[in-house]
């Protein structure tokens, strides 16, 4: 059987991952993984069960008791069999899941559920640390940028919300605490390809990751 291949794909908030991974595995065939729906799903359990997002044990523990799935063929995220798409995309699970992310224990457990996803097939999974932490060895890592101003344009499109100020520091507070927690903050893994999205269309990203993808799918021949 041929050896499952891992794209992975890593940057900060806004900068196009989630629209540009899931074009990419739909042109792959790959199963597609959003490993923030992850940490969002747990803040939303501890929303809805009035605990602390900081609470370093109860959060481990909801993060460990928690069964998160993805539908396969859709992007339906299913918290305890129920389906959570739309609830885990508030401002207020946004701000808790950027909380409970940083907490060691939670990375653990879900950490591992991404490594038994990523196991059982070829996907591309976009995350903070999937390039890094989760697979270092993935076939392909892709470091999708864009400048923060260009990020909070691109959020203003998709929340419909008219305070950019506003935007502009939720984003960049959100920025702090994924790069600066002691427990895998976002960083370039030091082979990962930076992309820069700030001036290229979805299709050019698109393209280029597929190069990189078909490269490395070719016996590491690149293709010109
Ligand atoms: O990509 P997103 O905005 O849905 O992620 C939600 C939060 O989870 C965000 O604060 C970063 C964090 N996260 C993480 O720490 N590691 C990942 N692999 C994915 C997301």
């Amino acid at each position: 059987m041929a050896r499952r291949i891992i794209v992975a794909i890593d940057g900060p908030a806004g900068a196009g991952k989630s629209t540009i991974a899931r074009r990419v595995a739909q042109r792959l065939d790959f199963t597609y993984i959003d490993t923030g729906a992850m940490y969002r799903a747990v803040a939303l359990w501890a929303i809805r069960e009035k605990l602390d997002p900081a609470g370093m044990q109860q959060m481990e523990e909801l993060a460990k008791a928690a069964s998160i799935e993805f539908e396969p063929g859709s992007v339906r995220v299913l918290l305890n069999g129920e389906d959570v798409t739309a609830a885990i995309r508030t401002d207020e699970v946004s701000n808790a899941a950027s909380i409970v992310s940083a907490i060691p224990g939670v990375r653990r457990a879900l950490v591992e559920t991404q490594r038994g996803i990523g196991a059982a097939g070829n996907v591309v999974m976009e995350g903070r640390d999937i390039g890094s932490v989760v697979f270092p060895d993935a076939a392909v890592k892709v470091f999708l940028d864009a400048d923060a101003d260009e990020r909070a344009r691109r959020r203003l499109d998709q929340t419909g919300i008219t305070d950019r100020d506003a935007i502009a520091a939720q984003i960049s507070e959100r920025d702090r605490r994924d790069r600066t927690r002691a427990e895998s903050p976002l960083v370039q893994a030091p082979d990962a390809v930076y992309l820069d999205s700030t001036a290229l269309s979805h299709e050019e990203v698109e393209e280029a990751i597929l190069k990189l993808v078909r490269a490395r799918m070719s016996n590491g021949k690149e293709y010109h």
